[in-house]
């Protein structure tokens, strides 16, 4: 009885499936206008008139056809404006900003804001509710780091080069813009000079036309290969004045002179920030310095080079500690050079192992050549930034570089598939990838 209601059961699902199937082939040579039941015979033409018939009903089909693709790829077109018409109308989704009144709300431009340390310094002013305006060259900085901002009405992204002077109304600058890593400004040594001379000289100059406060982004290179440990900011300094560091270095110090003399002489309100190593999310990936070097090692399982004997000691700062530091001290009253750095020392062998542990894999640690004019310690004293800005790092080491870790492993992903993308394209195309060549003037540079 049971082997029968199955029975039964298939047949009725064989019938209907059997029905299905045969309506979709009569629809199907419905579509292609072919007669069902004919034979092959019964479809061909029977005569020369017939044949030039069909063929006449035919080249006529095929252009009805082609009218209507063009037509469709005309609509496709219009309907494609239409949505970026609409998109570029629609409020995008921005993060939400604070509001702060007119008396509150200052206009702030950060010079060099589409870079590591400025992008994440525009999302700290942008959220606490200031008008941010950017102003890059985008030597090594990225619209993509500030690209979530792009549109909102309290923020502006002007393409400019700082050793070019600008006119604009503002309140506040953070003057940033600068190649950071030795290979970046190693690149090009006098344009790197002539951004932190005649970059800052134009800042300066724009500070003292419309009386706003400025701050200038030194570093801890001012301290060169320094003989004190801790460096306070009372130390002037060990700086080889003709090394292949000293383009960057010396270009500091003189921005910071430059600085100092328009206080004097101009009244311009100055804060100097004489900032220590700092890594974080959004850190170039390839800029040769320890952290990014030892962690692209890591996640890649390549061997992690120290150079030298790996005794040579760094402090490093996670950005949202930096950024807290840069933004108290344009809001204090100090006037005198300030270190902001965390003062936690390891070696940079330690640096290495702790890196390997976090990101996991099976690198080995070896070590290498030394580095001409490598400073061999670096540790920021900081009782300066506690005493007057009430500043310290927060961040710890493992946390900071977790967060940096994922974001380098993110960045690897989206380049990998952006490789294998490009590499069908051009094998598609059968095309051959030029080579970029960033070409520098260093007369006009
Ligand atoms: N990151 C650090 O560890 C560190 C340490 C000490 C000092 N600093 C200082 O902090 C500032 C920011 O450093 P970063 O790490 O964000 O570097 P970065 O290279 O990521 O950012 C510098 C930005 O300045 C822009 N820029 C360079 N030259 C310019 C020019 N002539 N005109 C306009 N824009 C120009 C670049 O395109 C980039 O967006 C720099 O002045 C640097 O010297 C950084």
């Amino acid at each position: 009885m049971w082997t029968i209601t199955i029975t039964k059961k298939r047949w009725k699902q064989f019938a209907i499936g059997a029905g299905i199937t045969l309506v979709v082939i009569v629809i199907f040579f419905k579509m292609l206008n072919l007669p069902i039941n004919n034979n092959i015979n019964s479809a061909m033409p029977k005569s020369r008139h017939e044949f030039e018939t069909i063929y006449e009903r035919q080249q006529r089909l095929i252009e009805e056809q082609r009218l209507e693709l063009q037509r469709t790829k005309e609509e496709l077109t219009r309907l494609q404006d239409d949505l970026r018409a609409l998109q570029s109308n629609t409020p995008r989704k921005y993060p939400k900003v604070k509001y702060l009144n007119y008396k509150n709300r200052k206009r702030i431009l950060i010079t060099g804001g589409a870079g590591f340390v400025g992008s994440h310094l525009v999302d700290n002013l942008m959220l606490a509710g200031h008008e941010v305006i950017v102003v890059d060259n985008f030597f090594t900085g990225r619209k993509r780091n500030v690209a979530h901002w792009l549109g909102h009405e309290n923020f502006e992204l002007i393409h400019h080069d700082i050793v070019n002077p600008l006119f604009i109304e503002v309140d506040e600058i953070y003057h940033l813009a600068s190649p950071a890593s030795p290979p970046h400004y190693m690149l090009n040594p006098v344009k790197t000079i002539k951004t932190n001379t005649m970059g800052t000289i134009n800042v300066l100059g724009l500070a003292k036309r419309v009386m706003a406060r400025v701050l200038i982004a030194s570093t801890s290179e001012v301290y060169g290969d320094p003989t004190v440990h801790p460096q306070p900011e009372s130390y002037w300094g060990h700086v080889n004045p003709i090394g292949p560091r000293a383009c960057y270095d010396e270009g500091k110090r003189v921005s910071e002179t430059l600085s100092y003399a328009y206080a004097k002489q101009e009244k311009v309100q100055v804060r100097v920030a004489r900032i220590f190593n700092t890594y974080g999310p959004r850190m170039h990936m390839n800029d040769g310095r320890v952290v990014s070097n030892f962690i692209l090692q890591a996640l890649r399982n390549e061997t992690i080079t120290v150079y030298g004997n790996g005794k040579q000691t760094r402090s490093f700062q996670y950005v949202d500690d930096l950024v807290d530091g840069l933004i108290s001290l344009m809001m204090s009253n100090y006037t005198q050079p300030v270190n902001l750095g965390n003062p936690v020392e390891h070696t940079i062998e330690e640096f290495a192992f702790i890196i390997k542990e976090l990101v996991g894999g099976h690198s080995k640690v070896e070590r290498t050549d030394a580095m001409e004019d490598d400073p061999q310690r670096r540790k920021p004293d900081i009782n300066r930034a506690k005493k007057y800005l009430n500043w310290e790092p927060k961040v710890p080491l493992k946390m900071g570089l977790l967060r940096t870790i994922d974001y380098f492993r993110k960045e690897l992903e989206r380049s990998d598939r952006y490789a294998a993308n490009s590499k069908k394209y051009f094998e598609s195309h059968d095309l051959e990838r030029s080579q970029k060549h960033y070409q520098f003037d260093t007369d006009n540079g």
